[in-house]
């Protein structure tokens, strides 16, 4: 077998022995269950030509050519915390926003089957016309003191929060000014409003401000947006510099605190209680119930005039449905917990710090990490996060790789979840792993070279 001498030869081969491989009727793609009939479609409207598409399919037909199996969309049979099950096994688990251990709190499932044995599984309307419950009302309150804000609104998504928050606020007159690694919902917020949208540096106040400078005055209204800890990478922002500029430039600042509740503070309050910053010199709080409060939708916290606004003119709410009352009623409890319990915050933080010590002495390049909830290993291509993930799967870890496109393709890393549920055994036993398994991996026949044995076999 002749080996491809130079990486782009390599990468050209993997494409081309994927691309005949895609040729041969698919063959990654699992066969449906039972007989099934399709719309007829001309060629142009396959769904297969979709952008996107095709590279998907290349994706997952690499991985299968050198038998790895497939990390995403895999089933958990049970409460997924810091351990799980899979396939009938228990395995440690890093894949989980639980970050602190909340979901199935007892507090929390009663606060759920309370509010289903009151108002059942679903709102059945639209806040707006009928389907107002008190746990809404109850959750938004407690959010908004939480904050210390005037009011809140609660969605039914935190993807569909900043989405539609944003494109009700902001129009093509508008700007808006974000981290390069922000999140997707904000710049699918950004587009669906026509505003300008403008990104610097990660983390870097300094280049906000060269933006700032130089564009400010070209825009009516001016919103920055930032998160609270970033969830790719786990680190957070210096919240003072930005409110010293939003104060410069006069603009709003949006905090999208989706991984900072719970986590960032001493108390876990959030971003500005980790950055000692007053939460009142924010002007939009939003987050998520995903995470530590392990439900599901999303909030934004404010004055009550952006509120009342948000509440009669943002579609991502007047046109859909009201949250699910178990839902609201679980975050609600997650949320005194979270002030009721603050030890759990504390566990979190040794575990973290455990796992990113641990980590740094075996070498492993945890970027900018501050050991917290989220710590990425990152490892370079995507091929090698997928393999090393799938190495770990078999030693009874779960844990995610995060690949191009999410994050840029020499980046691509593992993401560890921390949870204040982890042991000191089990986080010690992973760092050793993923050590020993990535130093194999780094030494042992490159994966391109594995892919063309399996070809000359
Ligand atoms: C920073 C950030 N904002 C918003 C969202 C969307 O929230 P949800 O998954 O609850 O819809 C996420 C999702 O992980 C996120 O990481």
């Amino acid at each position: 077998m002749t080996q491809p001498s130079r990486p782009q030869d390599s990468r050209a081969a993997l494409a081309s022995f994927v691309t005949n491989r895609l040729g041969r009727a698919n063959a990654a793609r699992p066969e449906p269950a039972t007989q099934t009939r399709k719309p007829v479609q001309s060629e142009n409207q396959s769904f297969e030509k979709l952008t996107g598409y095709r590279e998907l399919r290349l994706q997952r037909s690499a991985a299968d050519l050198i038998g790895l199996n497939n990390p995403f969309f895999r089933v958990h049979e049970s409460r997924a915390a810091a351990t799980t099950r899979i396939e009938g096994k228990t395995f440690a688990n890093y894949s989980s926003y639980d970050y602190l251990g909340l979901n199935g709190h007892p507090a929390v499932s009663g606060a759920a089957r309370k509010a289903i044995e009151t108002y059942g599984t679903s709102a059945s309307a639209s806040r707006l016309v009928a389907g107002e419950r008190p746990v809404h009302l109850k959750l938004e309150q407690a959010l908004a003191s939480h904050y210390e804000t005037e009011a809140c609104v609660v969605m039914v998504s935190g993807h569909a929060t900043n989405v539609t928050t944003i494109g009700a606020i902001l129009e093509p007159a508008d700007v808006i000014f974000h981290d390069a690694l922000i999140h997707n919902s904000v710049v699918t917020g950004a587009q669906l409003s026509g505003a300008q949208r403008r990104s610097f540096a990660h983390n870097d106040p300094a280049a906000l401000e060269k933006l700032l400078e130089a564009t400010r005055h070209e825009h009516r209204r001016a919103l920055i947006v930032i998160e609270g800890l970033y969830s790719m990478d786990g680190d957070a922002p210096d919240l003072a510099a930005f409110v010293e500029l939003k104060r410069r430039y006069d603009c709003w600042l949006m905090v999208d605190d989706a991984h900072g509740l719970g986590v960032l503070g001493r108390t876990g309050a959030g971003l500005h209680e980790h950055c000692g910053v007053d939460a009142a010199d924010i002007d939009i709080w939003m987050g998520t119930l995903s995470k530590t409060l392990s439900s599901c939708g999303g909030y934004v916290c404010g004055p009550a005039v952006l509120v009342e606004y948000l509440k009669c003119t943002a579609g991502g709410f007047l046109y859909s449905v009201g949250m699910s009352p178990p839902l609201a009623a679980a975050a609600e409890a997650a949320l005194s917990a979270l002030h009721a319990e603050p030890e759990r915050v504390e566990r979190l933080r040794r575990n973290g710090n455990l796992f990113l010590a641990g980590a740094k002495k075996r070498g492993l390049n945890t970027g900018t990490s501050l050991g917290l909830a989220v710590i990425p290993v990152i490892v370079g291509d995507s091929l090698k996060a997928v393999t090393l993930s799938d190495r770990l799967f078999k030693r009874g870890i779960n844990v995610q790789p995060i690949i191009h496109p999410a994050v840029p393709e020499r980046s691509s890393r593992l993401r560890f979840f921390m949870t204040s549920e982890h042991t000191p055994e089990q986080i010690a036993e992973t760092v050793a792993a993923v050590a020993d398994e990535l130093a194999a991996l780094e030494t042992g026949a490159t994966l391109i070279e594995q892919l063309m044995a399996r070809r000359g076999a």
